[in-house]
């Protein structure tokens, strides 16, 4: 796992939509795993101003977010659906056709999530994959337990998640407490993954991906058997 330490949260959200930028630019029909949460909300920002710079081109883009709460509308403003026409979707030439979110709605979840695996199969995969961390050591919604799941999949939301995503909801009691969520091994076969972690609070974590064995108690050091992974933090999170 390559180390990128900057000074703050700016700093990294600039490098790290730099790596975007220039996979965009390298190759115009990418294939682009996508994160929600607060900790990339800048970094869809300064992609979205290059694009209205005319310095970037999402028209044959392709996207693949990584999770979405369930049971939930694509149109509440807490669903991921919500968050990617927010910050990014609405804002650059992406298709919204070639945007693909699990739908929090689905009737048959599992149906749901075996149509995602199987859409992303049908692609050349996912060129470049952006990962935030959960304080837990989560990664999409894969959550530490005893087993991990490889494919994506329905899962329950562990308590302190729902602790640390209720700041965006009014109330701790309407956080959902399931998601569909892409499995570590439909995380791990992406080309390349940059991982972004920044505050105190994501310490922890970013001790046991650079410093710790593999283990499913924290699911983020299951990247360390990927051969290109960086991540890239902030010094609070480094330092804690
Ligand atoms: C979001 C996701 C989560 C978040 C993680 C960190 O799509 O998959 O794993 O990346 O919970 O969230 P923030 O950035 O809000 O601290």
């Amino acid at each position: 796992m390559q180390l990128i330490l900057c000074d703050n949260y700016a700093d990294m959200s600039e490098k790290c939509a730099e790596i975007f930028a220039e996979q965009i630019r390298t190759k115009k029909n990418s294939v682009l795993g996508l994160a929600t949460g607060s900790t990339p909300i800048v970094v869809y920002e300064k992609l979205a101003e290059l694009y209205k710079k005319g310095e970037l081109d999402f028209s044959e883009i392709t996207t693949f977010n990584l999770d979405e709460y369930y049971p939930l509308a694509p149109d509440n403003d807490q669903s991921y659906h919500y968050f990617m026409n927010e910050h990014l979707f609405s804002k650059v030439n992406i298709k919204p056709e070639n945007t693909n979110i699990i739908d929090g709605l689905a009737d048959d979840p599992n149906a749901e999530c075996k149509a995602f695996e199987e859409k992303i199969a049908s692609t050349d995969g996912i060129d470049l994959q952006l990962l935030g961390v959960g304080v837990n050591g989560h990664i999409g919604f894969n959550e530490p337990d005893d087993a991990l799941i490889a494919d994506t999949h329905i899962t329950d939301l562990t308590q302190s998640t729902i602790e640390a995503n209720a700041r965006f909801f009014n109330d701790i009691s309407e956080v959902p407490t399931k998601a569909l969520t892409m499995g570590i091994a439909s995380i791990l076969k992406s080309k390349k993954i940059v991982i972004l972690a920044s505050g105190k609070s994501k310490h922890e974590a970013v001790k046991a991906m650079l410093n710790e064995k593999i283990t499913t108690a924290t699911p983020a050091t299951m990247l360390k058997v990927h051969p290109d992974v960086i991540l890239i933090c902030d010094k609070e999170a480094y330092n804690g």
